[in-house]
């Protein structure tokens, strides 16, 4: 290992970890990554963290968080206002250090605010700065691979501040790789973690998801309960090309995690009124591992009897299915059944909170992609 990346390797230890997450689950996900790296992270809004930590953090977060989007190691935040601004920000980076010569890089870029350039603008000005150092600094002109690169240089602008770091994650780990039937109004499955959290689901509690759709919610409690990492994206993960990091400590890490792992009877259940999308979600269960853990079934949510402990449900919102009047009437017809039901706690979702009859105890604002929407918590 060159000398350079060795010193990086004991910086390893003092990193900045910036982490995304869906926007109104930051104190959720913060909650998750303070379980899992013992130090709480900041939150800093719109769906971001901060973290002091090391590279055995990075590996615990990508592959056992179950709220996070991305890890990120941040190299730099600054504020700037123009292109050239950008530019020579980045070129105050020691990307020297953390690409060897032989790798290729690129960089992806994304604004938040108004700007004059645009996100492809900043990602080259980047992307030259990049080279620009590592020929200053090596005599050595880094390819660049938009398609396969070595190493991903993230890059965002919000409003004026920089924030520059490179990517451990790759794609999203909301695609945990277990999606083989894709619902038309699908939740995420950072989304469906948190709302578990929110309902304080405890494992040996009996579980129901009423509209449980691919089945995202259930098939996420039983990852949870079974301490299950993300293993069908271990392999993808940006961090085993980072030279400056510890790999073969990390593939340790990461093999405790695995047999941490503990499968054990649950009370889970999902409900659809469609037969379709429920064979779909045993199709999902059984690509993520845990075929028979859940007990899928046909039903209208309007006619259970709701005695489990726990009620979470991503509600229709009714963008696909009609008009107002159309999810009023199922909302009132849904919550007439789990009044007169004898549950702990029930977490609703739903970008149509003011169609929805009853008043909830707590209510969260949150932003699925870029619809808004809110968490509606009920306690009994
Ligand atoms: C927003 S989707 C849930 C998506 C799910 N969270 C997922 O990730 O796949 C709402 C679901 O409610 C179901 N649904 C609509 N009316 C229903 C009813 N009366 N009873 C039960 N399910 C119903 C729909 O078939 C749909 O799958």
């Amino acid at each position: 290992m060159p000398r350079v990346l060795e010193a990086k390797a004991a910086m390893a230890e003092r990193l900045e970890l910036f982490m995304t997450t869906e926007r109104g689950f930051e104190a959720v996900a913060a909650d998750e990554v303070e379980e899992l790296t013992g130090r709480k992270p900041e939150a800093v809004g719109e769906g971001r963290l901060l973290l002091k930590g090391s590279a055995k953090d990075v590996l615990l977060l990508n592959y056992c968080s179950n709220t996070l989007h991305r890890v990120v190691l941040l190299l730099l935040r600054e504020e700037v206002e123009t292109l050239e601004e950008v530019y020579s920000s980045a070129l105050s980076v020691p990307f020297e250090e953390l690409i060897a010569p032989e790798q290729s890089f690129a960089v992806r870029a994304e604004r938040i605010g108004e700007h004059e350039f645009t996100s492809p603008e900043i990602a080259a000005r980047i992307g030259q700065a990049v080279i620009d150092r590592y020929r200053r600094e090596r005599g050595h002109r880094l390819r660049v691979n938009l398609k396969e690169p070595g190493v991903v240089i993230r890059a965002e602008l919000s409003g004026r501040l920089l924030w520059l770091g490179v990517d451990t994650t790759g794609r999203s780990l909301h695609r945990r790789g277990y999606r083989a039937y894709l619902h038309p109004a699908p939740l995420k499955p950072t989304a469906a973690h948190a709302l578990l959290r929110l309902a304080e689901w405890r494992h040996s509690e009996a579980l129901i998801d009423p509209f449980c759709g691919s089945g995202t919610v259930c098939i996420e409690a039983v990852r949870w309960a079974w301490r299950m990492p993300n293993m069908l994206r271990k392999s993808s993960f940006l961090l085993w090309r980072l030279r400056f990091l510890p790999v073969e400590q990390l593939s340790r890490v990461a093999e405790e995690a695995e047999a941490g792992m503990r499968r054990r009877e649950l009370k889970v259940r999902g409900c659809d009124i469609s037969p379709k999308h429920l064979q779909g979600a045993r199709v999902n269960a059984r690509c993520a591992g845990i075929a028979g853990a859940v007990e899928f079934f046909t039903g209208d949510a309007r006619e259970l009897r709701y005695s489990e402990d726990v009620v979470i449900a991503n509600l229709p919102y009714g963008l696909r299915m009609g008009s107002p009047r159309k999810v009023a009437k199922l909302y009132a017809g849904f919550e007439r059944a789990l009044a007169s039901g004898s549950w702990r706690t029930a977490v609703l979702l739903t970008a149509r909170p003011e169609l929805y009859p009853a008043e909830p105890d707590e209510m969260l604002r949150v932003t699925l992609g870029t619809l808004p929407a809110k968490v509606m918590v009920f306690r009994n």
